[in-house]
């Protein structure tokens, strides 16, 4: 081991004339990690994996893999292996010459190519297919033998962007599931783009959260759950989302509609703070803050319940569609623990005491 990082983005920016795709961008990534960029449409993440393929230059700033700086150094040079959304097979190959392609590019002998592409398409189950077109295959089988292609190169280090994002839901689950087994017996270094935080948040070991150019948290899926740094990433992470409530602070205590919160803010000028709470946290009976249940979510192992209070609307995630119905009316109230705060100017989030 060298200690080094796997990859390391020191200040990266990238322009396409006025506008920045990449403001400044840094974060490093540890040998065999799986790390996910995670973000809404348009936030920088493809620019983020091309530049680290070596398919775009940056603007600005430096990219090292194993402390060596390889800014300059051409995409074929780098030893990565990429994986896009659209797969990228050759359409006239059939999946065994697609799978062996990148081995032949590379001169390898043929009499090794033939059981190394044996062996990585068995990895990714295709190994009866190789005789077939692409055209031949389904979305999953094809995303397989784009990533067979990717295998056989033994890179250092996978770039796979949104590769799942042409299954149908139940094929998605399935192929996350082998991807994130297949990572760990690779144990490759592994970049993996999604805008689905359930993806990052399965597969990753850290993440990257993109918002508009920057990297606005970084940390293991349950850390960036548990303590969103901003109201963004409060906003983002989570189905449904942070309920986000605008509440009062008056000498350090907080109100919401008028009641009690179980947390102070005694270094806070009066005002205003956003309360955050996950739907799954909100307990609904006799004490808190009135409400009326509006509508209700059967989702057959639980349920979403959209409730009206006197300043707002929330949602509740209730393990049973049955313990409430529509048109009631109950309290609700939250635990401590399960309470963020955020500063309603700036968005960050504010430790209560
Ligand atoms: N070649 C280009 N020329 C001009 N603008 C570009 C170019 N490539 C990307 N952009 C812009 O840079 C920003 C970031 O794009 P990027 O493709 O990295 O987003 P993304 O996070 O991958 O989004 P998505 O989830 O939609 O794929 C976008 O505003 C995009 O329009
Ligand atoms: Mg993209």
């Amino acid at each position: 081991m060298s200690g080094n990082d796997a990859v390391r983005f020191d200040g990266v920016v990238k322009r396409h004339g006025a506008l920045a795709a990449l403001k400044g961008v840094n974060f490093s990534i540890q040998p065999g990690e799986f790390f996910a960029l995670l973000g809404p449409s348009g936030s920088g993440k493809s620019t983020t994996l091309r530049l680290m393929a070596g398919l775009d230059q940056p603007s600005e700033g430096r990219i090292l893999f194993d402390g060596a700086d390889v800014t300059a150094r051409e995409a074929q040079d780098r030893d990565v292996a990429m994986v896009f959304q659209s797969y990228a097979l050759y359409p006239h190959m059939t999946v065994g010459q697609n799978i062996a392609f990148p081995l032949e590019m590379a001169k390898v002998p043929k009499a090794q190519i033939v059981p190394q592409v044996a062996e990585a398409a068995r990895k990714v189950s295709i190994g009866h297919l190789l005789d077939r077109k692409p055209g031949q295959l389904s979305g999953g089988q094809q995303q397989r033998c784009a990533l067979a292609r990717a295998i056989v190169r033994k890179a250092n280090l996978f770039l796979l962007d949104e590769p799942l994002s042409n299954l149908d839901a139940k094929l998605r689950l399935e192929t996350r599931a082998e991807l994130k087994k297949l990572q760990r017996d690779l144990a490759v270094t592994t970049v993996y783009v999604t805008h689905d935080q359930e993806e990052a948040l399965t597969l990753a070991d850290r993440m990257a959260v993109f918002m508009d150019g920057e990297i606005v948290q970084i940390g293991t899926p349950a850390e960036v759950f548990a303590r969103p740094n901003s109201l963004q990433v409060a906003g983002f992470i989570g189905s449904p989302p942070m309920n986000l409530m605008r509440a009062a602070v008056r000498g350090g205590a907080v109100t919401l509609a008028g009641q009690p919160m179980p947390v102070k803010l005694p270094a806070r000028a009066d005002g205003e703070v956003i309360l955050g709470v996950r739907p799954s946290a909100v307990r609904l009976g006799r004490e808190g803050v009135p409400v009326t249940v509006e509508l209700v979510e059967n989702l057959g192992d639980s349920a979403i319940a959209e409730l009206a209070f006197a300043d707002g609307t929330a949602r509740a995630r209730l393990s049973d569609a049955a313990v409430v119905t529509e048109g009631q009316h109950l309290s609700m109230s939250f635990a401590a623990k399960d309470i963020h705060l955020f500063d309603p100017a700036t968005g960050a989030r504010v430790e209560p005491e």
